[in-house]
């Protein structure tokens, strides 16, 4: 698992990003869930924590492409491939990722 911050650091509304040493990955707060997911864009190279949330979704900070946090599926062109998923794992106070490897 990946530690990510302390629980209540990621305000809702908003994303952190961390790095696993192998690829970036975002976690989203939306109304108090956590949502994990591959930070970089899977149209080009931008980081989907700095892109803007509206519920579930996140759109792409550099061409607008939407990605649904539940699924990873892009809602939105011009992205056609998903982003990968990541369960959330709150313990004694801290937030981490599982990440497949
Ligand atoms: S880099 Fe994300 S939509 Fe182009």
């Amino acid at each position: 698992m990946i530690p990510v911050c302390a629980e209540g650091e990621i305000a809702e509304g908003t994303a952190v990003r961390v790095d696993d040493g192998d690829r970036p990955i975002a976690v989203f707060n939306v109304d108090g869930e956590l949502y994990a997911i591959d930070d970089t864009c899977t149209h080009q190279d931008a980081s989907l924590a700095e892109g803007w949330l509206d519920g579930c979704t996140v759109e792409c900070p550099l061409h607008a492409s939407c990605f649904d946090l539940r699924t990873g599926k892009p809602t939105g062109p011009p992205a056609k491939v998903p982003v990968r998923t990541h369960g959330v794992v709150v313990r004694d106070g801290h937030i981490y990722v599982e990440v497949d490897v």
